[in-house]
């Protein structure tokens, strides 16, 4: 079944006179976002030897990361403390407290995307005036947060949820943002009408069957020739026990003929890089 748009139609007229937060945000209205590690910038410049700094360091981080959680009525640890400033689009912080408050994520499948996947998905977006974006997958929508947070007033995204009670808490979250468009089902079923895309999030879990020639090329006909896809939750190679003598996601993003890839690793919860499903992988197709 697919749902209304979120907030009604994303033309020039309602781009004009959308809200603040349906627009790419302004270096004031950004400086208001909540900071998870921005108090590390100075103390790491003054930091004693290294045992003693990392000490200092991890304590810091916790502060941070406590701060952070009591300013947004989050348990302690909820949203992740990473070791550089990173901001937090308003909608995204919505997105982390309705995941807590109904366990998503808590029984260690299927979560929100951390927010140094969540920049990086914002970075991408930003580089699209225009674009169209796409997700797999909305969870609770605190990735099409993020996606919107970098996207400009004409930018559009679409993002497909399977789960019916998901995809509503994510639709009220966006309701709020004329360009976003909340689909209730199968993304095989709804976005390869709408395609090509400029970027998308490949999210639902699609990414262990890209071994599968015709998931491959469906996922692929999803972006247009210069489009990206982000695929996420990749275990470091090192950390595949035994490993696999293919890997259908790095096989896919890295060695397909029609991309160019890159994997990438954003810091983790404790601010560690790697880690098992902590990867990303960024693919543009070339052809
Ligand atoms: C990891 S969560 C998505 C998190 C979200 N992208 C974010 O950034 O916060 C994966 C979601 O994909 C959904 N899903 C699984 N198969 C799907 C499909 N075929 N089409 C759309 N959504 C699907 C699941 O119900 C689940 O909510």
């Amino acid at each position: 079944m697919e749902a209304a748009q979120a907030g009604g139609a994303a033309g020039p007229e309602s781009a004009a006179t959308a809200p603040a937060t349906t627009t790419v945000a302004s270096a004031a209205e950004r400086a208001l976002w909540p900071t998870t590690a921005l108090l590390l910038i100075q103390p790491i410049s003054i930091l004693p030897p290294p045992t003693v700094g990392r000490t200092t360091l991890g304590k810091r981080k916790r502060e941070v990361g406590s701060r952070f959680n009591r300013q947004f009525g989050l348990s302690a640890g909820t949203v992740p403390v990473l070791p550089y400033p990173i901001l937090i689009p308003p909608l995204a912080a919505r997105a982390y407290r309705v995941a807590e408050e109904t366990g998503f994520g808590a029984d260690g499948g299927v979560s929100s995307s951390r927010p140094g996947v969540g920049a990086l998905l914002a970075v991408l977006a930003a580089a699209r005036p225009g674009g169209r974006m796409a997700e797999l997958g909305t969870g609770l929508g605190a990735g099409a947060a993020w996606l919107l947070s970098g996207m400009d007033a004409a930018a559009t995204l679409v993002t497909v949820e399977l789960d019916a009670d998901r995809a509503a808490l994510a639709r009220d979250l966006l309701a709020t943002d004329p360009r976003a468009t909340v689909i209730t089902g199968g993304w095989e079923d709804h976005l390869p009408a709408r395609a090509p895309f400029d970027l998308v999030f490949v999210d639902s879990g699609v990414s262990g069957r890209l071994d599968d020639e015709e998931t491959a090329a469906s996922v692929l006909e999803l972006v247009g020739v210069g489009g990206q896809l982000v695929l996420d939750d990749l275990t470091p190679e090192a950390e595949l026990h035994p490993p696999p003598a293919v890997d259908p996601k790095r096989a896919f993003a890295l060695r397909h003929p029609r991309l160019v890839g890159a994997e990438l690793y954003p810091p983790g919860t404790d601010g560690s890089v790697g880690g098992v499903r902590s990867g990303l992988l960024v693919a543009t197709r070339v052809a």
